[in-house]
């Protein structure tokens, strides 16, 4: 639905994308990562055909943005960074006039505009003034004006921005939605977690060159490793005689014999295990601890922390 191959776009001497390819399916739901500067506005705006690539190709739906503008902007809604809206209009007269603006029949204006508030859980607000709303309700209407056309593929500049913890859940239930009904999404953010659980695949962009796209399991896969497990140990029985009994000094002495474990310590009754880098499974840790007499009362692998595997990925750790 998306494909962009080789685009670059320079302002004066400032390389804001440099040799970008990204390909997105349909269905999918593209988290497109990045700081501030980064270049994913520029990359949207060049999809949305606002901005000339000096360099490369880039497509939607087939539709090149040189030269199918029109094709494209059937097909596509674009919901910029900032939108400006109309402030004294309500909620109903401002869909109603870009309902006219993309020249939807009057006769099927009404029925739309009624879908496209409830997929937004906007009805309630329908003549309420669009000046009126709060930050999450306004970006909530900007969701539905890109959605009046019924595009295959949205493109959405930082949606959740500015909005508080229990709006951006509501926007993340927005955009799951959207997907589900078999749009093409990219959507962009600072953050990698706010888009980590929601996305099929993610690109992470910085100073316009794109450092990783692909499925989130494969990133995580390209920074695993020094993962990290807590081990409790059932106490032994009253009335045993210990000798069956493995301590969490020996199940630590165990693991550190191995040659998969860089660390393992026993502390406040508990063990603490680092697997080495490139170890894809733990399981091992639980069959040589069963092996050596222990019971496990309690496995807790901490995982790669996301932000670790951002950073990771953006100091080019990660080829
Ligand atoms: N019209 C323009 N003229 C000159 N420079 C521009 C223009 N638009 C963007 N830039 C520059 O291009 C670079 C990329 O900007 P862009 O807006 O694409 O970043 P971004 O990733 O969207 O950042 P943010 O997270 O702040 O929205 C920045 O250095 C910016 O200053
Ligand atoms: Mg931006």
């Amino acid at each position: 639905m998306i494909e962009i191959k080789n685009v670059t776009k320079k302002f004066g001497n400032l390389c804001a994308v440099d040799d970008l390819s990204i390909e997105i399916g349909a269905g999918e739901l593209y988290g497109f990562i990045g700081p501030n500067g980064a270049g994913k506005s520029t990359t949207m705006k060049i999809l949305a055909c606002l901005l000339r690539p000096d360099r490369g190709s880039a497509r939607v739906c087939g539709h090149d943005v040189r030269t199918d503008g029109d094709e494209i902007r059937r097909v596509l809604g674009y919901m910029p960074d900032y939108l400006g809206v109309y402030d004294d209009l309500t909620v109903d007269e401002y869909l109603q006039f870009f309902a006219s603006a993309f020249r939807i029949a009057r006769t099927k204006r009404r029925g739309l505009i009624d879908e496209v508030l409830k997929l937004t859980d906007l009805s309630e607000k329908r003549r309420a003034m669009v000046s009126s709303l709060s930050r999450g309700m306004t970006q909530r209407l900007g969701v539905a004006r890109v959605l009046l056309h019924d595009p295959k593929v949205l493109l959405l500049d930082e949606p959740a921005s500015g909005l508080d913890p229990r709006a951006r859940i509501e926007m993340r239930e927005l955009l799951v939605e959207l997907r589900r009904m078999g749009k093409c999404l990219m959507v962009s953010s600072h953050i990698l977690s706010e888009l980590a659980e929601m996305s099929t695949s993610i690109g992470i962009i910085e100073r316009g060159k794109l450092l990783y796209t692909g499925s989130i399991e494969d990133a995580y896969e390209r920074v695993r490793g020094g993962e990290r497990i807590t081990i409790t140990l059932e106490a032994p029985p009253e009335a045993a005689d210990g000798a069956a009994w493995l301590s969490p000094e020996r199940a630590a002495e165990v693991l550190r014999a191995d040659p998969r474990v860089t660390r393992s310590e026993s502390e406040d009754g508990k063990v603490h295990v680092e697997l080495s880098v490139g170890e894809k499974s733990h399981h091992f840790v639980i069959e040589s601890l069963v092996r050596a007499g222990a019971r496990i009362a309690a496995f807790e692998p901490k995982g790669v922390k996301l932000e670790d595997a951002f950073l990771k990925l953006t100091k080019g750790a990660v080829q």
